[in-house]
């Protein structure tokens, strides 16, 4: 692959499996060295091992982006052993499933204090670093948000969830309205449905396989299928990239696909 993103560090949260370990692994194929975090250790562990013994850079940390106080600091360690922090990938996210005559206050504040406060506070920290650290001055700063075709589409039962990723979504663009100018590239992607352990107890359910069915390609999609994007979004062809949210989603938010 190649080494679009030699030189730069990036720092990825929810990091320890699914679409979190996908991203860390691929930006280390691009050439970062790479901040592998999440709350279980052992995982990122592993990841960043994986990594290391193909010959990449990678730091395994714990953090919890849900505890505000914790993320600059552990930002500040990646960058103490990697170099200066360039790229942010916001991943860390959490179902927040349950009907909205269901949902408790502890439900909703959950999945808003990972997918909404855990991203603010995890680009306010960064960027930070980025002005100081010289990279957002080089145009080379970059934050990539993992937003969702929720953040423009209702997902059934899914109101917190939803809510969460229009958040995302405007946050992507707020945060861009005031750190392009500075050399900081917000964006957001927004992939369709992947099987990942948000969701795989779905798919198993009558419920889940007519989702499935309805969906204009019939398959849920791969991690790979976001690798271009992603890889765009976080290398110099953001350079001119600012606030947008890219949907890759095989169809599945077309009117009647889902
Ligand atoms: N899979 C899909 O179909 C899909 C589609 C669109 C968008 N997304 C988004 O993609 C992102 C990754 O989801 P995924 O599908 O890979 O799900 P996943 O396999 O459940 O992974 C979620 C990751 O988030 C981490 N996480 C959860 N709470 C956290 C916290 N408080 N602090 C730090 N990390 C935390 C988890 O790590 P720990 O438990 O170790 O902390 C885990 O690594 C999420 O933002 C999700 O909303 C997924």
């Amino acid at each position: 692959m190649e080494q679009i993103l030699k030189g730069q560090v990036a720092v990825v949260t929810g990091a320890s499996g699914g679409l979190g370990a996908h991203f860390a692994r691929l930006l280390a194929k691009a050439g970062a060295a790479v901040a592998v975090t999440a709350r279980r250790v052992e995982m990122v562990e592993a990841v960043a091992a994986e990594i290391v013994s193909e010959g990449g850079r990678a730091l395994a940390l714990r953090l919890d982006v849900a505890d505000a106080a914790a993320i600059a600091p552990a930002f500040a360690q990646a960058q103490e052993a990697l170099g200066p922090l360039s790229i942010l990938v916001n991943n860390a996210g959490v179902g927040g499933e349950g009907l909205a005559l269901d949902l408790t206050v502890e439900e909703w504040d959950r999945t808003f204090d990972v997918n909404v406060r855990g991203v603010f506070f995890a680009a306010q920290a960064a960027a930070r670093m980025m002005f100081a650290n010289g990279t957002a001055e080089k145009g080379e700063a970059r934050v990539v948000n993992i937003a969702s075709i929720a953040s423009h589409t209702v997902l059934p039962g899914l109101s917190a969830y939803n809510a969460s990723k229009a958040g995302v979504a405007m946050l992507t663009k707020s945060l861009a309205r005031e750190w392009s100018r500075r050399g900081i590239a917000v964006n957001a992607l927004a992939p369709g449905y992947i099987l990942t352990d948000i969701n795989a107890g779905w798919w198993e359910t009558e419920g889940g396989q007519k989702q499935l069915k309805g969906f204009p390609r019939r398959r849920l999609m791969d991690a790979e299928d976001l690798d271009a994007a992603f890889t765009m979004l976080c290398g110099p062809a953001a350079k001119a990239i600012a606030g947008t949210l890219i949907t890759i989603d095989d169809g599945q938010s077309l009117p009647g696909g889902g």
